[in-house]
């Protein structure tokens, strides 16, 4: 399958707020938290359609990252079960990481629901390991929050010893 990425824009709400209320049913967001998230620009929220149908919203996910702030957190994900399990749940926090990397991140750290394997699965692949539980954490169904953190890493570069040895020539 194949899915284009935009930022999220304020007339994105509605329908992201079609699929939050649907997936996440008792733990949903309400729409005015859904519409200061994407008006802030601390905030980095991208939305999946497929090609050429903008409009047709199948996933969206959200990054809380101040600028200068070294750490991030991923705010939400969600994809529809119809576009499930081609990718597009790693693709977009794979994107989100990157944006927190830009923003200067060097943690991102997330919540998951200790009875969504299936979520805490796609963050492990990712390298996210548990850090902590937060008992009770989602409400009323009381259920434990797994606190998640990745770490972003410096890139560190070194010349192969085959380019070294060419510059060196080139050098001489
Ligand atoms: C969790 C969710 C975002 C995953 O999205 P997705 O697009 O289906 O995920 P991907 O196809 O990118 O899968 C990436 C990896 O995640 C894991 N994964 C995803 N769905 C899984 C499932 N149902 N069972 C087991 N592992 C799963 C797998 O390791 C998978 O890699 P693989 O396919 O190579 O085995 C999606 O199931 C969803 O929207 N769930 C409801 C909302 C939710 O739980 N959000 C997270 C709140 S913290």
């Amino acid at each position: 399958m194949t899915w284009q990425l935009r930022r999220a824009r304020q007339r994105d709400v509605d329908a992201i707020m079609v699929l939050e209320t649907s997936i996440f049913v008792n733990d949903a967001w309400s729409n005015g938290m859904m519409t200061r998230d994407i008006a802030d620009p601390s905030c980095y929220y991208l939305v999946a359609f497929p090609p050429d149908e903008p409009e047709n919203i199948v996933a969206y996910a959200g990054l809380l990252a101040p600028a200068g702030a070294v750490e991030g957190d991923i705010q939400t994900i969600a994809v529809a079960p119809s576009a499930r399990r081609s990718g597009l749940g790693r693709t977009l926090i794979q994107s989100l990481i990157t944006e927190a990397r830009k923003r200067g991140a060097r943690e991102v750290f997330l919540e998951v629901r200790a009875d969504n394997p299936e979520a805490q699965r796609l963050y492990a692949r990712l390298g996210f390991e548990d850090v902590g539980v937060r008992r009770g954490y989602y409400q009323p169904d009381g259920v434990d929050a797994i606190v998640m953190r990745a770490r972003i890493d410096e890139p560190v570069t070194t010349l192969a010893t085959d380019a070294a040895a060419e510059a060196t020539e080139e050098c001489e």
